[in-house]
């Protein structure tokens, strides 16, 4: 069974270490039989989520794109940049977004309640962005995905990588593909359980309740 694996960058510079990171995740997907797709906040641009610009202007079309592309796929490996102590604005914005109603009425929500996911963070600083990574699964858990418990918080991200892009320290190149190789996994055995019941996809444990 092929997992398709939504693998998104909260950064979208240049040279970002987080997308670095990512990759070595996306690697140990790949290995475990994941097909994935990479998307960066540098390849969108939203606008900072306001209720009365979604009720003038409704819902762009970027979101819609992000939204059918988020249908498509269902695994999330998120790599999470830290901004002050938490996740990015940008990175919450998107999700913001793609939480909204889809053009069917459907919830958004349902995008994110439907998925298996895990989340990285890379940064030049001692901590790795933890408190963005820790963040950020608390974000996912709300929205009803299923966050599973491997994660990887990268410090001295400047310092880490090889020219090929692995981590020198070859444990942690191996601990963070294993993020990517339990992903796929957990996403595998997930299926494969709801298939036998005959639901299509991942179904939240609990019901989402869209306000609390
Ligand atoms: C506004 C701002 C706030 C930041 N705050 C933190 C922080 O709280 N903790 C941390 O570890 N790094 C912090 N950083 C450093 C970023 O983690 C670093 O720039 C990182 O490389 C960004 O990710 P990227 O390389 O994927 O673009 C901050 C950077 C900026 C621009």
């Amino acid at each position: 069974m092929t997992i398709k694996v939504l693998a998104l960058c909260g950064s979208g510079r240049r040279d970002s270490l987080n997308r670095k990171l990512l990759d070595v995740a996306a690697r140990g997907a790949h290995e475990a039989g994941g097909e994935i797709t990479f998307i960066s906040s540098a390849d969108y641009r939203l606008p900072l989520y306001e209720g009365d610009f979604e009720h003038e202007h409704g819902v762009p079309d970027t979101v819609r794109n992000l939204q059918r592309l988020f249908a498509e796929h269902t695994a999330l490996l998120i790599a999470s940049p830290e901004h002050n102590g938490g996740y990015t604005a940008s990175l919450k914005n998107t999700i913001d977004w793609i939480s909204r109603p889809l053009a069917s009425g459907e919830p958004g929500i349902r995008l994110i309640a439907t998925k298996v996911a895990a989340v990285v963070s890379a940064s030049p600083g001692p901590m790795g962005g933890v408190r963005s990574m820790l963040g950020m699964r608390g974000v996912l858990e709300k929205l009803g995905a299923i966050v599973i418990p491997q994660g990887f918080s990268l410090g001295a991200a400047h310092l880490a990588f090889t020219e090929a892009g692995r981590l020198s320290d070859e444990k942690a190149d191996a601990e963070v593909r294993l993020v990517g190789a339990r992903l796929v996994e957990t996403t595998r055995q997930l299926s494969r359980q709801q298939a036998e019941r005959g639901c299509a996809t991942h179904t939240p444990s609990r019901p989402i309740e869209s306000d609390a």
